[in-house]
């Protein structure tokens, strides 16, 4: 009998790392490589729905991010603005809908503002979802999953417990992917990630093409998977 291979991936999820190395090499700012991610994020995000991936996550600050030094927060947050004013309508022209994950109330104030109206903007576009988890933890989201399970004086089994978490309007990821050469998730979707398939690349963000877009697509669709099973 043929084997099943996995084939496209419908939910990419995306560690985003080496901004900071890839400006280090080029003597500039991390500020600087913050911004060539940015860039980045952008067209990969649409050469990712082009290949028929309906949601795409990408991880674009961590709780423990938000323990950098002032000034590249703020260069992150400068970015951010700009992103959600210069981005949305072409994301509203494209049919992208736009969600962001995380706890907004450890970002400045007219962030969340603007995020609020970014997602009003997009909402039902039906080309796919781009989920932002900005000042987003796994374990947070883990922990106030509990709480609210705990609050609800009753047990809950594992469909339960996902639709308390703040993903519970999408599929688990099927493919993984971490960029800048660290082999670890980094409190990214823990629990959702339990049978997600990983592609590692030591490519640093900004320097993520389309063609490397394509060869871990290409992995992924040769994979077998199991979930456990025979
Ligand atoms: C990790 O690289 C990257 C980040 C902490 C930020 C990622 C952000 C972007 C790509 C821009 C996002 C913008 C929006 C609007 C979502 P690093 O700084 O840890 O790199 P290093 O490991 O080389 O130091």
């Amino acid at each position: 009998m043929k084997e099943q291979t996995a084939g496209v991936p419908h939910h990419i999820a995306i560690i985003m790392d080496g901004n900071g190395r890839w400006a280090k090499k080029r003597l500039l700012p991390r500020g600087a490589g913050h911004r060539a991610g940015l860039k980045r994020m952008i067209s990969l995000s649409e050469a990712i729905f082009e290949r028929g991936v309906k949601i795409c996550t990408l991880f674009a600050l961590s709780t423990e991010n938000l323990s950098r030094p002032q000034e590249e927060l703020q260069g992150l947050f400068t970015l951010f603005r700009e992103y959600f004013e210069k981005n949305v309508a072409r994301l509203a022209e494209k049919e992208i809908e736009l969600k962001i994950i995380g706890n907004l109330t450890l970002l400045p104030e007219d962030i969340g503002e603007i995020i609020r109206k970014g997602e009003e903007q997009t909402r039902g576009g039906q080309t796919g979802t781009l989920v932002l988890a900005i000042g987003y933890g796994g374990r947070q989201d883990i922990l106030a999953a509990v709480n609210e399970a705990v609050r609800r004086g009753k047990e809950v089994n594992e469909k339960e417990f996902s639709s308390l978490l703040s993903t519970k309007d999408f599929p688990e990821p099927d493919l993984l992917i971490r960029t800048g050469k660290e082999l670890r998730i980094s409190n990214f979707l823990l629990w959702q990630s339990a049978y997600t398939e990983f592609y590692f690349t030591d490519t640093l963000f900004p320097d993520f093409s389309d063609r490397e877009l394509d060869a871990a697509l290409a992995s992924y669709a040769a994979r077998e998977r199991r979930y456990g099973k025979l």
